[in-house]
């Protein structure tokens, strides 16, 4: 397949230029200012702009189900008293519809590849199998309540099954928090993630209680970032712990929305980027935020940064946080527009009038209002002008919809 006439952005440090890309098998085979091959597949993108696949390093895919069910409600009223008992009416097949219609959401938002943590990973692998996205995926583990073994038991039968999936799907190891999670349970997880070479990811620091309850330097010394930590949150966290993530080499998933909406605070972003931190963007779940869109997280994490210094969050890290960080995050190749790398692309459509004038596209990319017109995960579109080529849309709203009423429990 060859992409004709559209503007690219190789990676966040250049300037977009007009150039075709031609993919083979998946991957990048060549890009250059005119490719002009028989038997191709042609696709012209005259007046879009083709940047790398957006990353969104953290989510609940399944929480669709909950959007709009808890709000105005405080953390842990929404957590302990709403969420968690609804949580028990969920099972294989909700999950399965509920999680595909996340995936329409992420893919129509122009994101690639995400992080999930949640439960019936089984399912929700299946769901990203079928609908074509790009993902790490994660049982939630929690000890607290005496069954940490039997999700570790699922963590393994889904590395068996699933890492490696068509090179697109990855197991991680997901301890849900340091409030669920024992540090004897965490130190069982790190020598997990070292044997298997998988990352584990952990909501870190969320609220304000977890930093008085708990120490980041006992947390840290199980060795749980010795292989890759990709900490979620990060929200309340002083200096001395903003070293000592450094120092651990922890990746950050800043989900602003989420932190405001459930009023949590604003992570120190800044101080993380100064000292070098990889910080990306996730959504969390559409149950806190409700909308799974980076490129809305990217703007209102840089306006919240920028409120004391302009200076802070430059539009060229903000893009490197979107596409580069993410893809370091989630411990996969890619994030810039290259041959050899999988074809993995963010489609944004330049019709739009907020973004002209076009010299400033990159500029427009953060501040002002995208439109995305197509995603490529892997040489494939999972969305494009409005529509998902993978899956039959009308099924999924209906099946959604049953399972809404199901969790709920409204009579049909
Ligand atoms: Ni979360």
């Amino acid at each position: 397949m060859i992409l004709k006439n559209a503007f690219v952005l190789r990676n966040y440090s250049e300037t977009p230029q007009k150039l075709d890309i031609k993919i083979l098998n998946g991957k990048i085979e060549k890009i250059k200012k005119k490719i002009e091959e028989k038997n191709d597949e042609v696709v012209d993108l005259d007046n879009k702009l083709i940047i790398p696949g957006l990353v969104n390093t953290h989510t609940h895919a399944a929480m669709s189900v909950f959007r709009g069910v808890a709000e105005d409600l405080s953390f842990d009223t929404w957590f302990f008293k709403v969420i968690d008992p609804l949580e028990s009416k969920l099972n294989e097949e909700i999950v399965y519809w509920t999680t595909l219609v996340s995936l329409m959401e992420m893919a129509s938002n122009g994101i690639v590849a995400f992080c999930d943590m949640y439960m019936f990973e089984d399912v929700v692998a299946k769901a990203v199998a079928d609908f074509g996205m790009k993902a790490v995926l994660t049982r939630g583990l929690v000890d607290i309540d005496g069954n940490g073994n039997g999700r570790l038991k699922e963590t393994f039968k889904l590395l068996e099954k699933w890492h490696g999936f068509e090179n697109r799907i990855y197991i991680g190891l997901g301890p849900h928090a340091p409030y669920t999670c024992s540090i004897d349970y965490l130190t069982e997880i790190a020598k997990i993630s070292k044997d298997n070479d998988i990352l584990v990811t952990m909501h870190l620091f969320e609220n304000s209680w977890e930093k008085e309850k708990f120490n980041l330097k006992e947390i840290l010394k199980t060795g749980i970032a010795n292989n890759q930590l990709l900490a979620v949150h990060c929200v309340h966290i002083d200096d001395n712990d903003i070293n000592l993530l450094f120092d651990y080499n922890v990746f950050i998933s800043n989900n602003p929305s989420s932190n405001l909406k459930l009023g949590n605070g604003i992570a120190p972003i800044t101080k993380m980027l100064s000292k070098g931190l990889n910080i990306s963007f996730g959504t969390d779940g559409a149950a806190s935020n409700n909308s799974l869109n980076v490129l809305f997280e990217a703007r209102l994490s840089t306006l919240l940064q920028k409120k004391d210094n302009p200076e802070n969050m430059k539009i060229e890290d903000v893009i490197k946080m979107l596409t580069t960080n993410g893809y370091k995050a989630l411990k996969i190749n890619g994030g810039e527009i290259k041959e050899g790398n999988y074809a993995d692309f963010t489609i944004l459509d330049l019709d739009n009038p907020s973004f002209l004038p076009i010299e400033n596209i990159k500029n427009h990319l953060i501040h002002s209002n995208p439109k995305i017109f197509a995603t490529m995960v892997n040489g494939k579109f999972i969305y494009f002008d409005g529509q998902f080529p993978t899956i039959d849309k009308k099924e999924v709203y209906k099946q959604f919809t049953i399972s809404y009423r199901k969790v709920i429990g409204i009579e049909n």
